[in-house]
């Protein structure tokens, strides 16, 4: 069996015994009683392969196994920590069967696995909403958040995931998990926003008894979702609707064969409404715990991953396609059902300007041949004038916009079927904004690969209350900007716009390679953080512009476990 480093035992014997000696406050590191109702584990290939550490009880519980849920990665990330640090020795195929077995019959439910589903889809995250500034401390400093958050277990697991931490981590117990100023951290004070009235407690209590109360094992969500629990069925022609920062909006379709229970191979075809030849992946996916798709595929040389959740009545599949060495880009990707009725996926445009007339595009599937003007309903202040039919999937709508037409979304209805909010009306873009405040990009290109950082621009309308910059403000989807870079001030004369990279006419970033650069002041690495500047020729009014701050750092030197569970 591959990965498995004997060495590594004998450390964790180290560590184990540095743990428990740095614990003599806590109870001894063995599992105390559970007093939870766990979840059985009738899987016999799950029973033979971990029931010989994780012993079963008379219930049919494993022990730690029944008393947790997570997610496919979380379950693949124990598995293969198993293997590595524990002795467990499994094929392939095992290793396979089991991850399906737990990630279904000790998942998560869909809605608690919305509120990460970001993490599974790797996307980057600007800033992580957190309970208290003792969470983050004792456990967001070194991962996500969202990494417990994906989890769910008995009281007494999250004390023996802690347990896991400090064994493996003797450290942490300094750096995160003590209170400031007392206990073992060097005193620096309370932590900040502690509330000087309340006795102080160590983060790591504060965590454990936030996940205790936010992340219990038992659910009445979970309860719903594990009794009606099937293989998803989605073989069949599906509409996708997806969009790509820098290229905009792409329509098409995907054909999905089913291959085994939950399992399915995909052919999807994608046209972008910007031009350009169709884009075709040829795909394989397993869905997890009835909705939680998991698939990879291909398109000429670009590899993406694909993680996406289907709906409770698996007519929609929505979530992000994936690539880069850092997964720095992504198809936001929306897959609807197709039948043998009329559907409407979206639009080409993301917004229409009033007074004046517009050409849209709309994509679906399944429009009649004799389709009319009067079949095709667009809102407030916009009047169809004719339609043709281009394909069954696309229609060319010609419209008139009314000048004073209310700013807003538009729901766009062929035959009374609706696709809600598919663009806005508005009269001017009052300003634009960075798609995000800040990008990370990372230097590569001679041992580690380059991290990309692609810019997109978004126009906004001031909204109904007729002030820019306010929470009713409508936005109006990617506008083309001209690109640019600043200095940011922070070291004199680092000029570090001159040796970071380049960013080109589409707002693509590109990161310069490791270094050290000779030609730099003390023949530092190129890395350095930059201004992104961009700028709305704004027809008819000033030139709008917006900055994104953008930092470029050094490649990530360690990468830890990267949880692969599409095959
Ligand atoms: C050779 C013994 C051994 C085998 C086989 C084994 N485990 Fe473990 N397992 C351990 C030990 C030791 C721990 C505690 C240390 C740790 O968490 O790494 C543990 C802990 C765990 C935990 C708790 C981790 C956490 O997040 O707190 C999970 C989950 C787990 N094992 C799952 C499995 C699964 C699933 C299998 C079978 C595929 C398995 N184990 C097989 C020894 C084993
Ligand atoms: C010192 C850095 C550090 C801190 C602080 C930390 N973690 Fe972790 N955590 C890790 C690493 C590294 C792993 C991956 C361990 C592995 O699989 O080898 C991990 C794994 C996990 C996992 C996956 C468990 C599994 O069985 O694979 C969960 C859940 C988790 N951490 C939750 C927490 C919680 C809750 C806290 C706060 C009490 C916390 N972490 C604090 C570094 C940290």
């Amino acid at each position: 069996m591959s990965g498995q480093r004997p060495e590594f035992r004998l450390v964790l014997v180290v560590l184990f015994a540095a743990a428990i000696s740095a614990q003599t406050t806590k109870p001894a590191a063995t599992t105390p009683k559970e007093t939870e109702t766990g979840f059985p584990v009738t899987d016999k290939a799950t029973i033979a392969k971990c029931g010989g550490c994780h012993r079963a009880d008379k219930d049919g519980n494993l022990s730690r196994i029944s008393w947790i849920r997570t997610t496919p990665e979380g379950w693949q990330q124990a598995i293969k920590r198993m293997v590595r640090l524990n002795g467990l020795s499994v094929t392939r195929n095992e290793g396979r069967q089991i991850l399906r077995y737990l990630a279904t019959n000790h998942g998560l439910a869909p809605e608690e696995a919305a509120p990460v589903q970001w993490y599974a889809e790797m996307r980057y995250l600007e800033a992580e909403a957190l309970p208290n500034d003792n969470v983050r401390d004792a456990c967001a400093s070194c991962h996500p958040l969202a990494r417990p958050e994906s989890w769910r277990r008995s009281s007494v697991e999250w004390q023996e995931l802690v347990n896991m931490h400090l064994g493996y981590f003797p450290t942490m117990e300094y750096t995160s998990l003590r209170r400031r100023g007392g206990g073992r951290r060097p005193a620096v004070g309370p932590a900040p926003g502690a509330n000087p009235a309340e006795p102080q407690r160590d983060p790591v209590d504060v965590a454990l008894e936030h996940f205790r109360k936010a992340a219990p094992l038992h659910s009445k969500e979970w309860a719903a979702w594990r009794a009606s629990l099937r293989d998803a069925d989605l073989a069949g022609t599906w509409t996708v609707s997806a969009s790509l920062a820098g290229k905009g909006k792409l329509f098409g379709t995907t054909e999905i064969t089913a291959t085994g229970p939950g399992e399915f191979t995909t052919k999807t075809k994608l046209l972008q409404v910007a031009g350009g030849p169709a884009q075709e992946f040829m795909g394989k996916v397993i869905v997890y715990t009835g909705y939680q798709w998991r698939g990879a595929s291909k398109s000429g040389t670009t590899q993406v991953r694909e993680t996406m959740l289907v709906s409770r009545d698996q007519s929609t599949i929505e979530g992000r396609w994936f690539w880069g060495a850092y997964q720095e880009f992504g198809y936001q990707v929306k897959m609807r059902r197709m039948g043998a009725d009329v559907s409407v996926a979206g639009t080409d445009v993301y917004a229409v300007k009033s007074g004046g007339a517009s050409k849209v595009r709309v994509f679906g599937a399944n429009f009649p041949a004799d389709v009319k003007a009067a079949d095709i309903v667009m809102g407030a202040g916009v009047t169809v004038k004719s339609v043709s039919r281009v394909s069954a999937g696309e229609l060319a709508v010609e419209a008139d916009v009314a000048a004073g037409a209310i700013a807003g979304p538009r729901d766009v209805v062929v035959r009374r079927v609706v696709a809600p909010a598919a663009f806005v009306v508005y009269d001017k873009v009052d300003y634009i904004r960075t798609a995000t405040d800040s990008q990370l990009a990372r230097l590569g290109g001679n041992t580690h690969p380059k991290g990309y950082a692609q810019f997109e621009a978004i126009g906004y309308h001031r909204g109904p209350d007729n002030k820019a910059r306010t929470a009713d403000d409508i936005a109006l989807g990617p506008v083309p900007v001209r690109w640019s870079v600043e200095e940011f001030f922070a070291r004199q004369n680092d000029d570090d716009k001159d040796y970071v990279g380049t960013l080109n006419d589409s707002g693509l970033f590109t990161p310069a390679s490791e270094g050290p650069n000779p030609k730099r002041r003390f023949s530092t690495d190129n890395f350095g953080d930059i201004w992104v500047v961009a700028t709305f020729a704004n027809p008819g009014g000033e030139p709008l512009v917006a900055k994104g701050y953008l930092v470029v750092t050094v490649p990530m030197y360690v990468r830890y476990d990267q949880p692969e569970v599409a095959e």
